[in-house]
C-alpha cells in the first residue's frame, strides 16, 4: 500500500495520488489499482466515478465498519478501482484510535494489487492509520514549511519503527524565473536539506504547471494528466515518478509506451483484472 501524506495543505497530495494511480494502471495493465481517500473532499469519485452508473451507497466509512472494503469497491474511469469517500470523517475518526485498524482492514480486504491512499492534511488518527498501513509513504514537499511538516510524518514513522518507508517527492517546483531566485534554486536547497537529514528522496520532482491547475479546476471532474496534458513537462515527470515508484515497490518494468490520448478512455475490463499475476499481493512485495 502506498499512502500520500503531508500535514501541510495544498502541496499536491491528491493530484499525486490520483495521477499515480492512473499512470501505474496504464504502465501495468494487469495490476489492479484501488484508490481511496481518508479526506472528505470527494475528489476521488469526481475523478474516477463513471457517468450514468449509480455508484452504490457504501463508502469508506462502511468499509471501515465492515472491516473490509470488498463490498464498497467500484471499477471506475481509467480502469482504476475506487471507494467513495466518506462525506463526513468525524465518525470514522472515532473508529481510528488504534493506528493498526486500517492495516487489518486492508489485510482482510485482500486486494490483489496495489492500494493507493490519499490522506487529509493532518496527522490525526485516520492519517496515522494510513502511515501505519503503508509500505511506502510519499510526502510531497514544495517549500520549507512542507519540509518541516514532512519531518513530523517521519517522527511518527520513526516511533512506529519504520521510518525507512517514507519517500520525499519534490512537488510544485516552480521552474519560472523570479527576481530573487528561481524555483529550481529553491528545489536544490530543499534537496540539500533533505539529504542532510538523511531522508529518502525520489529523483523525479513535479513542476508547478498552469495546465495541471486548469485540469483540476476547469470542470467538476478533475482530468487525468496522462490523458489531458500529454506533451507537458508534468506528464513526463509523472511517467518518470511512476517508474521510480514501481521500481521501489519491486514491480518489474512496465509498458514502454503509454496508452491514452482520448480525454475519457474506456474503463479496464474485469477480465484483465482477473488474469492478474503481479509481484504485489495484499500490498506487500512478494519475492
Ligand atoms: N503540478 C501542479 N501544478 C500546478 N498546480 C497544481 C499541481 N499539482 C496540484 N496543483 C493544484 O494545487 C492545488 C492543491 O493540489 P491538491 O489538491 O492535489 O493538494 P492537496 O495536498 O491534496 O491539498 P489538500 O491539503 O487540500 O488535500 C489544486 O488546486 C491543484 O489543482
Ligand atoms: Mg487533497
Amino acid at each position: 500500500m502506498l499512502a500520500v501524506s503531508s500535514n501541510k495543505g495544498g502541496v499536491g497530495k491528491t493530484t499525486l495520488a490520483t495521477n499515480l494511480a492512473i499512470y501505474l494502471r496504464a504502465l501495468y495493465e494487469d495490476l489492479p489499482i484501488l484508490i481511496f481517500s481518508l479526506d472528505d473532499q470527494g475528489i476521488i469519485e469526481r475523478m474516477f466515478g463513471l457517468e450514468g452508473r449509480p455508484p452504490g451507497d457504501g463508502n469508506v466509512k462502511h468499509g471501515w465498519a465492515e472491516r473490509s472494503f470488498e463490498r464498497v469497491i467500484h471499477l471506475g474511469q481509467y480502469g482504476v478501482h475506487y471507494v467513495l469517500s466518506a462525506p463526513d470523517t468525524a465518525l470514522l475518526k472515532a473508529r481510528a484510535e488504534d493506528p493498526m485498524t486500517l492495516r487489518r482492514i486492508l489485510e482482510r480486504t485482500e486486494w490483489p494489487g496495489l492500494v493507493i491512499l490519499d490522506t487529509k492534511s493532518d496527522l490525526e488518527g485516520l492519517t496515522r492509520n494510513a502511515l501505519y498501513a503503508a509500505d511506502r509513504v510519499l510526502m510531497p514537499v514544495s517549500d520549507w514549511a512542507s519540509l518541516e511538516e514532512a519531518g513530523k510524518g517521519f517522527a511518527i514513522l520513526r516511533r512506529a519503527g519504520f521510518p525507512e518507508r517514507a519517500r520525499i517527492v519534490l512537488a510544485l517546483v516552480d521552474r519560472r524565473t523570479h527576481l530573487e531566485s528561481t524555483g529550481e534554486e529553491l528545489a536544490e536547497r530543499l534537496r540539500e536539506e533533505i539529504r542532510r537529514r538523511g531522508w529518502s528522496l525520489y529523483e523525479t520532482s513535479i513542476s508547478r504547471s498552469p495546465r495541471v491547475e486548469a485540469l483540476n479546476s476547469e470542470t467538476g471532474h478533475p482530468l487525468s494528466i496522462l490523458h489531458a496534458a500529454r506533451g507537458t513537462a508534468v506528464h513526463r515527470e509523472l511517467r518518470e515518478l511512476a517508474d521510480e515508484v514501481a521500481r521501489d515497490l519491486g514491480l518489474g518494468p512496465g509498458q514502454r509506451t503509454l496508452p491514452g490520448g482520448s480525454r475519457r478512455p474506456p474503463v479496464g475490463s474485469r477480465g484483465a483484472v482477473a488474469s492478474f499475476k503481479s509481484a504485489l499481493l495484499g500490498g506487500r512485495v512478494r519475492r
